[in-house]
């Protein structure tokens, strides 16, 4: 294979067959095989060879490296089943075109070795360990016919014209605002927006000074945690719980502390007597388990925080959506004693692309919060922050919510009536908010982790806690616990992906 336009310093040597810089170590334990899978491999994840770069043929490969072209076949058709590369038939072998950024950071996050960072410190090397063993990255699912992922809303469903419109009237007046430094807290007027929404929608009351803008609730981790955590607090967390949170709390040295649920959420009665820990808790809609934690529990677990001198992260990601009776007050509408630190979310109801998301704080705590996120930042970015204000003014924000919401609950619906058409009755719950529901599996079926291998192979992701970011404590609910998500399918997408699940399963 000849090619004249294809030059990139380091893996390529021009003129004549393409040649890859790969060196093989005969002496070595690996196979030839697997040195060549590694080394291509690395080519791809070091951007030495991009996305449909193209590659010697396999008897190319063979003649350069000295060996049988058996060895380049196999090691061709593993970075093939990886999604590394692939073949155009009569073309030759290239690339991947489409190795999404996400799986290239968490192909890079399982491979690089630690000598790629010149002697880190042993502080260093802790956290660079830290990261290298939690599984960060989403791995990628666009294969899948149907995916039911959580988390993610239907991004078909985002109000486009209506943005569109605002983003574009803003940029025509904007004057010097997109160049300057601006309030870390946050643009006045969305501040103000919000807090005029939270009344009503959460039972919030909060001035404007109350709040900052961040980049979604994992900002607002981040922004909290470096605030209120020092090593060895404790940091309470439920169990199973959102381990984005959870990640942050350990990375800067908090003591996790599990509280197990039930289906009403945390279990208040098990709370530790510890001053000055931070309870991390999800109680609109448990994450990931669903349930909606009463009212005679949220007072007791107000009063053990101003017991204990305690806060409360309350992670209300995605109370925009309740589908039975209406939503119960957030803890922060209760919190006479300001033992809260409320966050929300923009990722769920408008998309996580926008990273915008609110933090809603006690008084005492507004000056400190500001100063963090300028030194985390210096704020989110002013043109979103605009149009996200106009679009919550204008009213199309309270009309965007009650058309998806609608949409969600349809979807919802479906998926229990495909659950247990398929399946018979099935034990469901979590399902009366957000946007996953859950499945227990009986003990007649196999694990969630098998149930969500035999899905894959079929084509349909389902997610065992594990896979579905939740740090789970306690073995039984990893074992029987299927996540399902619903809001980005149509109805006829989860009926064929149920289908195709209760096929797999029979088989
Ligand atoms: C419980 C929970 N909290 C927070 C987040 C993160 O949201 P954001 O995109 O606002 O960072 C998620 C995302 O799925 C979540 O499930």
């Amino acid at each position: 294979m000849t090619i004249s336009t294809y030059v990139r310093s380091g893996s390529i040597v021009r003129n004549g067959p393409l040649q890859l810089s790969i060196s093989l170590d005969h002496s070595e334990n690996e196979t030839l095989q697997v040195q060549i899978f590694n080394q291509i491999r690395d080519l791809i994840l070091n951007s030495h060879l991009r996305g449909k770069d193209p590659l010697p043929t396999t008897r190319e490969l063979s003649i350069q490296l000295s060996v049988s072209r058996n060895t380049v076949i196999l090691a061709y058709e593993r970075l093939m089943s990886e999604g590394y590369i692939c073949t155009k038939p009569n073309v030759g072998t290239f690339v991947s075109p489409d190795l999404p950024d996400a799986a290239l950071l968490s192909l890079r996050l399982d491979h690089e070795p630690l000598s790629n960072f010149s002697k880190p410190s042993p502080q260093i090397k802790e956290n660079l360990d830290y990261f290298r063993t939690h599984q960060l990255a989403k791995p990628d699912r666009r294969h899948l016919a149907v995916d039911f992922w959580v988390g993610r809303p239907d991004p078909r469903s985002f109000p486009q014209k209506a943005w569109a419109q605002f983003v574009k009237n803003r940029l025509r007046n904007a004057g010097n605002q997109l160049t300057s430094y601006s309030d870390p807290a946050g643009l006045l007027e969305l501040r103000q927006a919000i807090a005029k929404h939270l009344a009503p929608a959460r039972g919030i009351i909060a001035d404007a000074d109350q709040i900052i803008i961040v980049g979604g609730c994992q900002d607002g981790f981040n922004l909290t945690s470096r605030l209120l955590i020092k090593p060895g607090t404790t940091a309470i967390v439920e169990s199973p719980c959102y381990q984005g949170a959870v990640f942050v709390f350990e990375n800067l040295g908090a003591t996790l502390y599990p509280v197990s649920v039930d289906r009403e959420g945390i279990k208040v009665e098990e709370l530790p007597a510890i001053k000055g820990a931070l309870a991390y808790v999800t109680p609109s809609h448990q994450y990931p388990t669903g349930g909606t934690l009463g009212l005679q529990r949220r007072i007791q677990l107000l009063s053990w925080a101003t017991q204990q001198e305690a806060y409360i992260l309350e992670d209300d990601y995605d109370s925009d959506f309740r589908f039975v009776g209406s939503p119960l007050t957030a803890l922060k509408g209760l919190d006479s004693h300001e033992r809260v630190i409320y966050l929300g979310t923009f990722s769920k109801c408008m998309g996580p692309g926008l990273r915008l998301g609110y933090v809603v704080v006690p008084r005492r705590l507004a000056d400190s919060f500001r100063r963090m996120k300028m030194l985390m930042n210096n704020g989110q970015g002013w043109l979103e922050q605009a149009a996200m204000a106009d679009f919550m003014n204008s009213g199309e924000f309270g009309r965007h919510l009650r058309r998806i919401r609608h949409l969600y609950r349809v979807r919802r619906d479906a998926l229990i009536s495909a659950l247990n058409r398929h399946f018979g009755n099935c034990e469901i719950y979590g399902d009366q908010a957000g946007m996953h529901l859950i499945w227990k599996l009986n003990k007649s079926y196999p694990t969630a982790k098998e149930v969500e291998a035999k899905g894959l192979n079929a084509g349909v992701g389902v997610c065992s806690l594990a896979t579905g970011s939740a740090l789970c404590f306690s073995a039984e609910e990893e074992e029987r616990l299927l996540m399902l998500g619903f809001v980005a399918l149509t109805e006829e997408e989860i009926e064929d992906g149920i289908a195709r699940l209760a096929n797999a399963l029979r088989k």
